[in-house]
């Protein structure tokens, strides 16, 4: 089964309009490639950055984060519905930092994840294990933990229309990459995980790695037969860099 990659690049709270300006300029520049190129700006800057883009579909627009809740008195949330009105495609649910910072469950997160869903939104859900959990060998029954319960909520279909992003929390902004085996081994059991569901969206099913992938460890990542791509943070706040990883993703 070939699964397109993708290099997603998650800018978290950088940025100002200025800076987004000459990033999304460098990153105009890209060749065509078989692989999808999404960025994931802070909410203000969505409507600048399809500006910016004009006409071009070289890269996808992506948010952040949504609410769980449809409308109403929530200050400082956004609603799908709300997403709606620019060209987003994906939006990153489960973040590390939204869990462990924002105090989001599990099941907030399936809830996210199904609200998404119906608005025809293809959420990229986040998952990965702290250090600590890896060391005592939960490494993969977190991650099926993480899955369960968006499964147990909107049920295997709708595993076609999700991508599922194993970032390491120990990796994460750490300069710490799992290495490409430590990172295939759990993309394989997370594979496997989906199968016991349906074997055909877990072939179909694309995961990505994130977790301080630079332009220098991306080839060996993206050479291992279940990491599907990357999603980047740091590294994506440069052009070139994040082009280079583009390109090694083909
Ligand atoms: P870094 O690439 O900076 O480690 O961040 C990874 C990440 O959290 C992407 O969502």
């Amino acid at each position: 089964m070939i699964r397109q990659k993708i290099v997603a690049g998650n800018w978290k709270m950088n940025g100002s309009a200025e800076s987004i300006k000459n990033l999304v300029d460098g990153l105009l520049k890209a060749d065509q490639s078989n692989s999808e190129m999404v960025v994931f700006p802070s909410f203000p800057y969505l409507h600048l950055f399809s500006t910016l883009c004009g006409n071009s579909d070289l890269i996808k627009l992506a948010a952040q984060n949504v609410s769980e809740k449809e409308s109403g008195a929530f200050t400082g949330e956004v609603s799908a519905a709300m997403l709606q009105d620019f060209d987003v495609k994906y939006v990153l649910v489960g973040h590390s930092e939204r869990r462990s910072i924002y105090g989001e469950t599990d099941s907030i997160v399936a809830l996210k994840v199904q609200s998404l869903l119906k608005k025809n939104f293809t959420p990229m859900l986040c998952i990965g294990e702290t250090l600590e959990e890896r060391e005592s060998g939960q490494t993969l029954s977190i991650c099926e933990k993480q899955i369960q319960a968006v499964l147990d909520l909107v049920g295997i279909e709708a595993f076609n229309n999700i991508v599922i992003a194993y970032e390491p929390v120990w990796a994460i902004g750490t300069g710490l990459s799992a290495t490409p085996e430590q990172a295939q081994e759990v993309h394989c059991g997370i594979r496997s995980f989906i199968a016991k569901s349906s074997e055909s969206i877990a072939q179909r099913v694309q995961i990505l790695y994130g977790g301080s992938v630079k332009a220098s460890t991306s080839h060996a990542l993206f050479a291992m037969p279940d990491i599907d791509g990357a999603l980047v943070g740091g590294a994506s706040l440069d052009a070139e860099e994040f082009l280079e990883i583009v390109k090694a993703a083909g």
